[in-house]
């Protein structure tokens, strides 16, 4: 499973980047807000960090206006991708973003039906959201298992984002159930590093270590 960060802070960014470990990045205009910047300034210094897809939502409704945004959104580096909301104008603008071949990462999916109808248009990605399908009471990645197993079903290569990831057991099922992808917070990456018995063995070797120095 690729890995992509979901954010839009340069630093994390860079320091999740030194990892050896980032596929990509996902940002949101929530994201993009959060850092007091602007997207196109934005999504440019990702581009000179991360070697991957790099997501830039559009915020038009109409497919003209997103097809005019994603245009101008791919011309900034070679990795953009272009989100765009999941509805009817979506899909008309992703027949043509697609047909000029800029990516379309087809976003706030919560029906496999949903992700289908991005993938017949075109998308190069569909994000469905499981983090905020918990928030209501549905199992979102049973989504995920979903939209997995009808892309199998047909051979359909558009790519799922597993994104809304809110803890690292969403990650886990995530890779359990087969998406290409999980659009990761920083804080979370942090957390699937991390393991108390891995700090604790490498304690015992350490002062294991400095024993066997003095005798
Ligand atoms: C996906 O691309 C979105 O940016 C993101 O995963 C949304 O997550 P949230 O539900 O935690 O806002």
């Amino acid at each position: 499973m690729k890995i992509f960060i979901d954010t839009a802070n340069i630093e994390m960014i860079r320091e999740i980047n030194s990892w050896g470990i980032l596929d990509g990045v996902t940002t949101n205009p929530s994201l993009i807000a959060k850092e007091k910047t602007d997207l196109r300034t934005c999504v440019k210094k990702i581009s000179e960090i991360v070697d991957g897809p790099i997501s830039a939502e559009a915020i038009s409704l109409d497919a003209d206006g997103m097809i005019k945004e994603g245009r101008e959104l791919a011309k900034i580096h070679k990795n953009i991708n272009v989100k765009l909301p999941m509805c009817i104008e979506a899909l008309k603008a992703t027949k043509v973003l697609a047909s000029e071949n800029i990516d379309v990462n087809m976003t706030l999916i919560f029906s496999p039906h949903q992700a289908l109808l991005a993938a017949k248009a075109g998308a190069r990605f569909v994000s469905p959201f499981v983090g905020r399908l918990d928030d209501i009471g549905q199992v979102g990645s049973e989504l995920v298992m979903q939209i997995v197993t009808i892309f199998r079903n047909y051979r359909i290569d558009t790519e799922v984002i597993a994104a809304s990831i809110r803890h690292p057991i969403h990650a886990l099922e995530a890779a359990m159930m087969g998406a290409d992808i999980a659009t990761i917070p920083y804080d979370i990456l942090k957390k699937m590093v991390s393991h108390p018995k891995t700090d604790e063995g490498i304690k015992l070797f350490l002062a294991d270590y400095e024993k066997s120095k003095k005798s």
